[in-house]
């Protein structure tokens, strides 16, 4: 079984796939990965001895230290055979030929695979899911939010790159783009203190990045997005900010979904300073 670039020809087998592990991702997920990175595969002939997608790993470059790993899956009847160590071990190698480290978001079934490929475990988040909204938001005393304009986008690249480690404006760009109306940032005289993105997904709505100063500009901009969609909806929430977000997001309906667990090889740390970070991009993005 060879590994192959994957392709825009990939993409309805690529859904299928992600599909099959009950992930969130749509075909506009998957074409975004395959437009910032690079996408392989495994084709196979499943049961009925028809050729299908068997395996894949998206790899995201985001600057030259580091490129984000994702959408490791193995079709059901395809897992437990070397497969996603397979596609693992290309990676690796690319990203060890240009020097750079890789880092994911682990699923609890993805973390031993990833711990026999030599990744280390750094910080963790958990995904939260609001069903639908039912009755008024409980919105605290909460600061102005605005729309995202071509003017923030300076001090928000800044802000994104200290917080995440690297430079991803292409990747925000696209979300500004996916769901305007979670596009929103907190100002105050002039400088921004809380940005946040979101997007579209297979089955629901997915909040993330979420970048603020405090909890009430955490709370406005996550407020908004609620307000703006009535729908299921993610929202991958920072161990680190359990404590102080936790209790509102669950008064609006948010119930714990499953962990995650920020990986890395090839360096001792996950980049970037968590302190800004209210929810991540989710797992395939970082
Ligand atoms: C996780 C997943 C990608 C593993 O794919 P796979 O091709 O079955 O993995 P491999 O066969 O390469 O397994 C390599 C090693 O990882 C470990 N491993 C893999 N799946 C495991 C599982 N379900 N439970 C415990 N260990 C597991 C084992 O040590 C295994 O080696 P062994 O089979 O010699 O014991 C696959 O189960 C899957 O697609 N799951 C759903 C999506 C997902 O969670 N992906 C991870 C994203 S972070």
């Amino acid at each position: 079984m060879s590994i192959v670039p994957l392709s825009t020809a990939d993409l309805p087998q690529a859904v299928e796939l992600s599909a099959s592990a009950h992930w969130n991702q749509n075909a506009d997920d998957w074409q975004m990965m395959l437009a910032l990175g690079e996408g392989y595969g495994i084709h196979a002939a499943d049961e009925q001895g028809v050729q299908r997608l068997a395996a894949s790993i998206v790899l995201l470059p985001y600057g030259g230290r580091f490129a984000w790993v994702s959408m490791v899956l193995v079709w059901p009847t395809f897992q437990r055979r070397g497969l996603a160590s397979t596609l693992l071990r290309h990676a690796l190698s690319q990203l060890a030929s240009r020097g750079m480290a890789a880092v994911l978001d682990a699923t609890p079934a993805g973390y031993d695979v990833y711990v026999h490929e030599g990744f280390k475990p750094t910080w963790g988040f958990a995904r939260y899911r609001r069903e639908r909204a039912a009755g008024a938001l409980v919105v605290e005393a909460a600061p102005v939010t605005c729309p995202l304009r071509d003017a923030h986008w300076s001090d928000i690249e800044a802000i994104d790159a200290l917080a995440f480690g690297a430079s991803r404006l292409p990747l925000l760009r696209t979300l500004a783009a996916r769901w305007p109306a979670a596009a929103r940032v907190v100002e105050q005289c002039g400088r921004v203190r809380g940005a946040m993105w979101g997007r579209t997904g297979r089955e629901a709505h997915q909040i993330g990045p979420l970048l603020a100063d405090d909890l009430p500009a955490a709370q406005a901009l996550i407020s908004h997005a609620l307000s703006a969609e009535a729908g299921p909806i993610y929202l991958d929430l920072l161990d680190e900010r359990r404590a102080a977000l936790l209790p509102w997001l669950e008064r609006q309906g948010f119930v714990l979904q499953r962990p995650f667990t920020r990986m890395v090889w090839g360096a001792d740390n996950a980049p970037g300073d968590t302190r800004r970070i209210w929810a991540a991009a989710g797992p395939e993005f970082g």
